[in-house]
């Protein structure tokens, strides 16, 4: 089997878990799958969402609680590897980069935008760094300014495709588009341009493929179009280790294909989520009233948006399920029981 040379770490499979922000991949959930061998990511996206002080200062809370997850995770894997996904749409999240490097993290992983200042934020760390990219337009991007900018390449690429969950890197027309076999022919291009970087630096800058990886064939499949791993993150939900509340992983379970739908987060990006009472209303027209603003997103005016997307993620990860935005990737509704994380890269890697 492959593995992945992360700097001077080396994974024993083939694995990264993708971070599940608000509050579903922890310490628990990334020190687990570190253990078993693969990278465990923490999300730092209002990480601190159980401090006593987060609601009256979210900031300093969310840096709190960065170290102590990590710490847990350490605890879990003492020589795992363990990173942070820290998205680049964070208001706080040149904050959260110097903390989680601060909390030793081996790599963070970044998206949701492009994560242009990521080498300056880690520079001087032995954090690597890994940005999520959709496209070959936005791998060239990015790969091209670290290029010329810091003199520097990535770590790892992650490709996520138009089947992951959380905020999705497309327009809705281009999720609509997309078909498994055109998307494999993007990934061969993303591949392409990544090792164009890898070799003028005279390295080899892993690229795992992340969006709708479920079981063993799906890993077969973008590892047949040259991907050196897989990021999962749905499939980790539904675990016994991770970090949410149980009523959220049977809210997975309950699911069928048809509850699983795209939907806009209030600042306009698409998602996907599964349907329950909170979303019918949010896509009848309806607004939601929020708490006072905890500061998580650069570009929301929370006296305009239907819903606060903070909220709606906290009530999910406390299990308030109807009331709640429950991400979700493409292939959520496939599961029909709780897992454990162990049991779930066998499957994966069998
Ligand atoms: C519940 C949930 C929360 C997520 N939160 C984040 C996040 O905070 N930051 C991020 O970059 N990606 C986030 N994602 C995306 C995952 O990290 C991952 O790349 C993607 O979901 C992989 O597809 P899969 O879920 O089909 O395995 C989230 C996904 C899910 C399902």
């Amino acid at each position: 089997m492959k593995n992945l040379k992360i700097g001077d770490k080396i994974t024993r499979i083939p694995l990264i878990q993708g971070g599940m922000g608000v509050g579903i991949s922890l310490g628990r959930l990334a020190g687990t799958v570190a253990k078993e061998g693969g990278v465990g990511v923490i999300s730092s996206a209002q990480i601190g969402y159980r401090e006593p002080d987060f609601d009256r200062n979210p900031a300093e809370a969310n840096l709190r609680a960065i170290e102590s997850e990590m710490k847990k995770a350490r605890e879990i894997a003492p020589d795992g590897i363990i990173g942070f996904n820290v998205m680049t749409a964070l208001k706080e999240h040149a904050a959260h980069i110097r903390a989680a490097v601060k909390a030793g993290a081996d790599i963070i992983i970044s998206g949701a935008g492009l994560p242009t200042e990521l080498p300056a934020l880690t520079e001087g760390s032995s954090t690597r760094i890994a940005p999520i990219v959709s496209t070959d337009k936005s791998a060239n991007v990015i790969l091209k300014y670290w290029d010329r900018k810091y003199k520097r390449t990535a770590d790892l690429v992650v490709i996520e495709g138009p089947e992951a969950g959380g905020h999705l890197g497309f327009k809705k027309e281009e999720l609509e588009q997309y078909t498994p076999q055109s998307y494999g022919e993007e990934i061969r291009k993303i591949i392409a341009t990544v090792k164009k970087y890898g070799e003028k630096y005279g390295v080899e800058i892993p690229v795992v493929v992340a969006g709708g990886i479920y079981d063993h064939s799906d890993v077969k499949r973008v590892m047949d179009l040259g991907a050196d791993g897989v990021q999962v993150a749905t499939r980790f939900v539904t675990t016994e280790e991770c970090d949410a509340d149980i009523r959220y992983k049977e809210a997975y379970i309950r699911a069928s294909k048809e509850d699983i739908r795209i939907v806009k987060s209030p600042v306009g990006m698409p998602g996907r989520a599964i349907m329950n009472p909170f979303m019918k209303k949010v896509m009848d027209g309806g607004k939601i009233s929020h708490s006072p603003c905890h500061g998580c997103l650069t570009k929301c005016s929370p006296a305009e948006i239907p819903y606060c997307i903070t909220d709606g993620l906290i009530s999910a990860v406390k299990g308030d399920v109807d009331n709640a935005l429950l991400f979700c990737g493409a292939k959520a509704y496939k599961a029909d029981k709780i897992e454990t994380v162990s049991a779930v890269i066998q499957a994966l890697f069998a």
